[in-house]
């Protein structure tokens, strides 16, 4: 059973940097009743003008914008971040999309609490500098004939924290990096973030219930 808290959901900020379609995923699937464990209480851009702002504000969840390049340095960067997520009451954050490697002092305030989608099948093709197009461009110079994506918990080691949830997406004859990309968003990302989302709070939840 679990525990019923004031609304039995868990408070969930979601990071971004650019067009947000993982962002509409995990919104798709709380529209349709889908994300019962979760409540979206913040989205956060290290980019001014992110699309993904728009997509968080048609779908009523308060938007903020933490400009990386206005900041002076990381430590700005994530003080800043910080300050929203505990404004937010935020207690799991999703990466989704989010351009910027967080540093260890930062994860380590958050133990299994932060999810990120990666665009590959980790180990392949990830880790400091693998992120967006390039890691579609790496698998096809590789010639990989299966690709894909995988989410994970993030540890102060990037791509290296435990897996949540991986998905299979194969190669076809003239795919291009922009093809592929589309594809393992549409086939892996948008379906396996907004599942391990849900698994991950309603996991919390369980064990609230369990201590409490
Ligand atoms: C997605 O493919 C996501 O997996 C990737 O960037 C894209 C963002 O798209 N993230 C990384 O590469 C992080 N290492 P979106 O803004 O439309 O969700």
């Amino acid at each position: 059973m679990k525990k019923k808290t004031a609304d039995n959901t868990v408070n969930v900020a979601v990071l971004v940097s650019g067009g947000g379609t993982n962002l509409q995923a995990i919104i798709d699937r709380r529209d349709a009743g889908l994300l019962p464990s979760c409540r979206l209480c913040a989205v956060i851009s290290s980019k001014k003008g992110a699309y993904a702002l728009e997509r968080a504000e048609k779908a009523g969840i308060k938007g903020y914008t933490v400009d990386r390049k206005a900041c002076a340095g990381q430590e700005e960067f994530e003080a800043k971040i910080l300050s929203i997520l505990n404004k937010s009451r935020a207690e799991v954050i999703v990466l989704a999309g989010f351009m910027n490697i967080l540093s260890a002092e930062f994860v380590k305030q958050f133990p299994e609490r932060i999810i990120n989608v990666h665009p590959a099948l980790i180990p392949s093709f990830c880790g400091k500098g693998f992120y967006g197009l390039r890691v579609h461009e790496e698998a096809l110079k590789y010639g990989v004939k299966v690709t894909g994506a995988t989410v994970h918990f993030v540890n102060e080691i990037p791509d290296g924290g435990r897996i949540i949830a991986q998905k299979a997406v194969k190669i076809r004859e003239g795919d291009t990096p922009e093809k592929l990309q589309k594809r393992v968003m549409r086939e892996a990302e948008w379906k396996i973030l907004p599942a391990a989302l849900e698994q991950v709070c309603s996991d919390i939840l369980e064990r609230g219930a369990q201590n409490g």
